[in-house]
């Protein structure tokens, strides 16, 4: 078979979509290196937003007059949209949340507090965010389920020989991994992981919202149970997330939200839950946000997702090789073919904020701290790292101005 490889993406060009590299920050244009904190907007998203606000603006799914069905078009088409991005095999199946995070504890809660009691398993990992961590050892703890985490090895990647021994200890009944890393980049085995989980009869929760933006994703190839991610992290406004979720389950759960929009029927004896999606969609929604985010899915299905993949591993190939040169820098995480655009790293002798406030000066944005992966910190024996991101506008020069600006750090901190 012909292997092809996407061309190559022109970020200089890109860039000119993306309003805030316009700006100077200390008379220095932004070298932003935080999009897997937040990525930036480009005009096409915002105008999207706008347009909607200003032509088509009322609630969702209400009203018969004109504005209001023209508005429930807008929200769900760019249901279809996020749909069509996961290959999702029925918009129904898509849920509009507030962010990855509201996504996972909708499953944790609506799933998990039913599901869930003594003698079963709940098995995240080592290098979860927070949001694909707390909320189910907070409903494990709530049920009796036992909580565990499979550990990573030296070279940040799952150690799955560790699964073996997690076995011995109950009925494993969920399985919930990022399919990137936040903090190391790790590409995780996701696919791997999930056909252990249904060997088990457990469900696989996936964490995308750092993989979302950088690589094409597919539900059905994934064989996953449930999918999160947020629109923020692509290029779209913050505010909007959404959970794919496998139908038969999704319609066995109680609801998560309750109030408006996800009822049925209301009386005083009973109430009834409304069809999917909207049973998990209480109260009013983040109407411009979705469509915003549909804007989102657009411009990025436009450019190519393999091709933003590409582009950002050529960075990150670049920004280790980089900063292999500087001696008093350590990096951490797996070889560059098993990780995205993501690099955690310790000057050393200088604690991670003053590194990102020295860079700052430099105009370079990075983020340092624990990055919402504290067990991974503990892990890696550090209370924090500073974290260089890329995406799809990030050039390699905005990696010669970090280089530079750790010279900087060194000189003045180290
Ligand atoms: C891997 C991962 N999961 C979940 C989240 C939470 O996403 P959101 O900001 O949409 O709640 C983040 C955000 O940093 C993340 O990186």
């Amino acid at each position: 078979m012909a292997v092809t490889t996407p061309p190559a993406l022109d970020a200089h060009r890109l860039r000119a979509d993306f309003p805030v590299f316009d700006e100077l920050v200390n008379g220095k244009p932004v070298a932003f290196l935080d999009s897997a904190a937040s990525a930036q907007k480009p005009r096409q998203v915002l105008d999207a937003m706008r347009d909607f606000y200003e032509h088509s603006y009322a609630n969702v799914h209400r009203g018969v007059y004109r504005l209001a069905e023209r508005a429930t078009a807008g929200y769900e088409t760019a249901r279809r949209k996020v749909a069509g991005f996961v290959n999702a095999p029925s918009e129904r199946e898509l849920i509009f949340t507030r962010s990855a995070t509201e996504s996972l504890n909708l499953v944790a809660y609506a799933w998990g507090l039913d599901n869930l009691g003594p003698g079963d398993v709940v098995l995240v990992t080592e290098l979860e965010h927070h949001s694909s961590f707390v909320p189910w050892q907070y409903v494990a703890h709530r049920t009796g389920a036992a909580f565990r985490a499979i550990p990573i090895d030296d070279h940040g990647e799952l150690d799955l020989d560790a699964l073996a021994t997690v076995e011995g200890e109950g009925t494993v009944k969920v399985v919930a991994c990022n399919l990137v890393s936040n903090t190391l980049g790790t590409v995780n085995p996701a696919l791997k992981l999930g056909a252990w989980a249904h060997e088990r009869g457990a469900i696989m929760v996936v964490d995308a919202a750092q993989a979302a933006p950088h690589r094409p994703l597919d539900v059905q190839a994934l064989d996953c149970d449930f999918l999160a991610l947020s629109s923020h992290k692509l290029c779209g406004p913050s505010g909007s997330g959404a959970l794919w979720g496998r139908r038969e389950l999704l319609e066995a759960m109680s609801p998560f939200n309750l109030g408006g929009e996800m009822i049925r029927s209301v009386a005083i004896e009973k109430t009834t839950w409304n069809e999917l999606p909207y049973k998990f969609e209480a109260g009013t929604p983040a109407i411009a946000e979705a469509v915003g985010f549909g804007a989102a899915v657009d411009y990025l299905s436009e450019v190519g997702l393999e091709v933003i993949e590409r582009h950002e591993h050529e960075l990150l190939e670049y920004a280790l090789g980089r900063l292999g040169e500087l001696p008093w820098v350590e990096t951490y995480g797996p070889v560059p073919e098993r990780r995205a655009g993501i690099v955690s790293f310790n000057v050393e002798g200088v604690h991670p904020h003053d590194v990102a406030q020295v860079l700052d000066w430099e105009g370079v944005a990075v983020r340092a701290g624990h990055h919402c992966t504290q067990p991974l910190m503990t892990k890696l024996g550090v209370a924090a790292t500073t974290r260089a991101s890329f995406y799809l506008y990030t050039i390699p020069e905005e990696i010669d101005r970090l280089v530079e600006g750790l010279h900087k750090v060194k000189k003045s901190l180290g």
